[in-house]
């Protein structure tokens, strides 16, 4: 889905330059998450009283607490700003662009040349929102691009990340008042709410207070940035459902001498008036390089940035008007996390990156050597997988365990299925968290769900945690991402340490999302002596993962010219079976979402029942026959497929002589190291990330943003009554 930037300066002079440049980086480092438009508002000239860094009850310190008296702001109040004049001189000017980033930078330093806004104009103190749409309501275009206004004048300015469920009523409720709307979007109900529930109070109200009058009504899971003109300075912040969070930047130490408080966890304990900057955004990516100190913000969280303070309040708290503690955190993610680390795309650096990435998921969690037997008698239990430690028994116990999962998440729980029966002796069952939701599947307080999630705010399967939950059934998460939805709404759950995963065609998260499963059933059996040969022989088998990774990883050139006779065909089948038929739907769902060319993963054992008929000399047809326990039927396939001349690409183990035998001169084969049958798929599907990456290039579509599809799927169809 979008993203959602906020830059907020407070007596750090910036200029308009400064200020664009902070709104477009932001934007930039949220692009992955996938995009169709883009805008940004900011100020259209010095606010009239700014000399005072903000009008008036940000002067008087107390701005912060909408529940004081002192806040309060006074519609007429002819002491404070001059409203009428406020909304002139501080009409925030709103620039939308639809497609790239790019249009919209070229866009706004045109317009802003035109109508002879000065690129050189400073702000002392200044309030700027930012957005990257993913159109859920109306179509990509410049109109319903974000953000959107109350009314020309831009009396209250939104962006929102998310879906409103009950926008229509409240639209034709404001059409009934005499608003006029000018875009398709859910989100447009937004400013025009604040304007009407401004205009409809008697008493004064504070910018915090207004937004949470406005949370009030609105229905649906969403993130928002406010900015107003008659709330000059301010911006405005909450969220439901939606992840956001909150960067904040001191001025440099001599700028504020002894007054510097060391971990502020509290807004209110911030002294009024210091210089700060304050970051607003979907994710952790685009802050990290402002500032590492950031506050995940919670539902129903309002923040309130003004008179150079943050304030965190609540609106479903009995006292809203009192901030809430919410701890600062340091983020430990390094700008070099983000970037592309020398390769030409994210996907390309990840697939890469696999031999660290899934070493770092096993750090910590998997102990190798036997010989700190001496040292240490729990020796035996070489898994320690913190977040589960206390629930081991209840899972053990559990009637089964669900693995809920959408698209590679599910797979990867696909490919461990075997291997977690088998160790556990549990069964297992596995579940789109789409279907499982349309058909309201029966789920019982005894059954042990894991919810897999790369970004862990995957719509469909949150919507299938909170049924799950409701059913009183132990949640237990599998994700990559801290501070997620999924993170925090599950009873316990397994980090995929795998770090920042950008490119939208999810590689490492596979990888490692496979491991965190397999060492999850590897825990889960250490009280069985029957199981030891096999665990030592997986545990073993894991420390080893990494340099077969590192050879596949050098088959990067033979999956190019693989991928160059590949390029121009329409459709690749893929055929697997065993723990190699989720090697075959994960391989071919990359092959479907970046290099846009029709793929199948096939059961093998389903070849007679139906896809035999596509099979001809020109079809390319790519089979999974490494060394498992499926070899043998895997060779009857090839048999098969032979004997109707089929164009055959072969993924077999280094050196079997016997495939090589079996198969035609002209069959192309990927040669790959042999690991544990329930390791294989690791080591299988990465030459096939690579071909697909390649393809993608060859064939001319954009790697890190496949057409029509978004990094984290964070907007879902509605399920059932
Ligand atoms: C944790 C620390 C890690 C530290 C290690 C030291 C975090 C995020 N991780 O790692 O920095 O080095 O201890 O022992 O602080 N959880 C969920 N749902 C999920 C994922 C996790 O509830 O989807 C919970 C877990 O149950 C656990 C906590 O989050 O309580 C951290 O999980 P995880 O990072 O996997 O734990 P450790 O590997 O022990
Ligand atoms: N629902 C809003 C729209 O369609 C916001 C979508 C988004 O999160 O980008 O405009
Ligand atoms: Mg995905």
């Amino acid at each position: 889905m979008c993203g959602i930037f906020g830059y907020y300066n407070f007596k750090i002079s910036r200029n308009r330059k400064d200020i664009l440049d902070f709104l477009f980086t932001g934007l930039k480092r949220l692009e992955y998450r996938g995009y169709d438009s883009a805008g940004i508002a900011i100020d259209g000239s010095p606010p009239v009283a700014a000399a005072g860094h903000g009008p008036g009850p940000q002067e008087n310190g107390h701005a912060l607490d909408p529940a004081s008296p002192r806040s309060k702001r006074r519609k007429t109040d002819p002491v404070t700003l001059d409203t009428d004049t406020a909304s002139i001189t501080c009409k925030p000017l709103i620039i939308k662009a639809n497609g790239k980033i790019s249009a919209l930078v070229e866009l706004a330093y045109s317009e802003l040349s035109e109508t002879e806004q000065s690129l050189e104009t400073v702000f002392d103190s200044h309030a700027g929102i930012a957005h990257t749409r993913w159109a859920t309501h109306g179509p990509p275009s410049t109109r319903n691009a974000h953000p959107h206004v109350s009314d020309a004048s831009h009396e209250f300015v939104v962006v929102c990340n998310g879906i409103l469920t009950n926008f229509k009523a409240l639209k034709d409720f404001l059409t009934k008042q005499g608003e006029v709307f000018t875009s398709d979007t859910d989100t447009e109900v937004i400013p025009k709410l604040c304007k009407y529930v401004y205009h409809q109070l008697t008493m004064p109200v504070s910018f915090t207070e207004l937004v949470m009058e406005v949370m009030k009504q609105l229905e649906g899971a969403y993130a928002l940035l406010f900015k107003s003109s008659r709330f000059p300075g301010e911006l405005v912040a909450c969220k439901r459902g939606s992840p956001l969070l909150l960067g904040i930047r001191d001025a440099p130490d001599e700028a504020l001498g002894s007054r510097r408080l060391g971990h502020i966890s509290d807004s209110l304990h911030r002294p009024a008036g210091d210089a700060f900057e304050a970051f607003l955004a979907s994710d952790a990516s685009a802050v990290v390089e402002h500032t590492k100190r950031v506050i995940v913000l919670e539902d129903d969280d309002v923040v309130h940035l003004c008179a150079g303070r943050y304030g965190i309040f609540n609106a479903g708290h009995q006292d809203r008007g009192s901030a809430v503690p919410r701890e600062l955190q340091t983020l430990e993610m390094e700008v070099s996390n983000i970037m592309k680390g020398g390769y030409e795309h994210y996907m390309q650096k990840e697939i890469h990156e696999q031999p660290e990435s899934v070493l770092q998921t096993m750090r910590g969690r998997v102990r190798f050597q036997t010989a700190d037997k001496a040292v240490d008698p729990y020796t035996e239990r070489r898994i320690v997988l913190g977040g589960l430690s206390e629930h081991l028994s209840t899972i053990r116990r559990g009637r089964r365990i669900m693995f809920v999962g959408c698209g590679t998440s599910y797979h990867a729980a696909m490919a461990c299925r075997q291997a977690v029966e088998e160790l556990t002796e549990v069964p297992v069952t596995l579940e789109v968290a789409s279907d499982l939701m349309d058909r309201h599947g029966p789920i019982f307080r005894d059954d042990m769900c894991v919810f897999m999630s790369q970004s862990g705010e995957t719509a469909d399967t949150l919507q299938a945690l909170s049924y799950a939950k409701k059913q009183g059934a132990l949640c237990i998460g599998v994700t990559n991402t801290v501070g997620s939805e999924i993170a925090r709404s599950t009873h316990c759950g397994v980090h995929l340490n795998a770090g920042c995963e950008i490119g939208v065609a999810s590689t490492k998260a596979y990888t490692s999302t496979i491991i965190v499963i397999l060492m999850m059933a590897l825990a889960l059996s250490e009280d069985s002596i029957r199981k030891r040969p096999l665990r030592d022989r997986i545990i073993n088998q894991l420390s080893q993962l990494p340099d077969k990774i590192r050879t596949v990883l050098k088959l990067d050139n033979d999956m190019e010219k693989l991928a160059l006779q590949l390029k121009d065909e329409s459709s690749l089948l893929i055929f697997g079976r065993g723990v190699n038929y989720a090697t075959a739907l994960e391989a071919a769902l990359k092959v479907k979402e970046v290099s846009v060319m029709h793929s199948e993963g096939i059961l093998a054992g389903e070849i007679k029942h139906g896809p035999l008929a596509l099979v001809d000399e020109n079809m390319p047809i790519l089979v999974i026959a490494t060394k498992d326990r499926m070899y043998s039927k895997m060779h009857s396939v090839i048999q098969q497929l032979r004997a109707r001349n089929a164009r055959l690409i072969v993924v077999c183990n280094q050196g079997d002589a016997d495939i090589a035998a079996l198969v035609s001169p002209r069959c192309t084969l990927i040669e790959v190291p042999p690991a544990e049958d329930c390791l294989q798929p690791i080591v299988n599907i990465v030459p096939l990330q690579l071909l697909s990456y390649h393809l993608t290039v060859l064939r001319g579509f954009n790697v890190d943003q496949p057409r029509n599809l978004a990094k984290s799927v964070t907007v879902t169809e509605q399920h059932g009554p």
